[in-house]
């Protein structure tokens, strides 16, 4: 066990956990925060996205111990009601979710990779979100809405 101090969503916290835990673990059950979701445990489908200093991480394959002093943000970091990141706002005039387990995922890889250009070919949006997994099939109501939101962030 070690203490270690996570900077998520602008504010620090501190637990007492093992450095090998993923990242996934300390935010869900060390912080209570329920957007990173656990799906597959093996990089394999995205649902436990997060940032890490702006990179598109998969939390439940990344060593707690590994954060270090990196920004940690969410998907609740990532807007909020009042001010929604305009992924956040697409998805809903969108109406793409169908269950929404694998949302967070979607949503936090497409603003690592907005952020980083806005101004990205189909074929670039497509091959960002390559490694992402619905079960629910609503792939298509995901590309209109990241589209819409790259026009909204150019
Ligand atoms: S739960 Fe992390 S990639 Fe599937
Ligand atoms: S909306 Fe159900 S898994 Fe994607």
């Amino acid at each position: 066990m070690a203490r270690i101090t996570l900077n998520v969503d602008g504010a620090n916290h501190t637990i007492d956990a093992d450095p090998d835990m993923p990242l996934l673990y300390a935010l869900r059950n060390d912080l209570g925060l329920n957007n990173p979701h656990f799906g597959c445990g093996l990089a394999q489908c995205g649902a436990c996205t997060v940032h890490v200093d702006g990179e598109a991480t998969r939390s439940c394959v990344t060593p707690v111990g590994s954060v270090g002093s990196a920004k940690v943000v969410t998907l609740a970091g990532l807007g909020t009601p009042e001010k929604p990141h305009p992924l956040q706002t697409a998805y809903v005039a969108e109406q793409v979710p169908q269950c929404g387990y694998c949302i967070n995922g979607w949503i936090m890889t497409a603003a690592a990779l907005l952020e980083k250009n806005p101004k990205r070919s189909d074929k670039e949006i497509r091959d960002g979100l390559a490694g992402l997994k619905c079960r629910c099939g609503t792939h298509m109501a995901i590309l209109r809405a990241v589209k819409r939101a790259a026009k909204e962030m150019a």
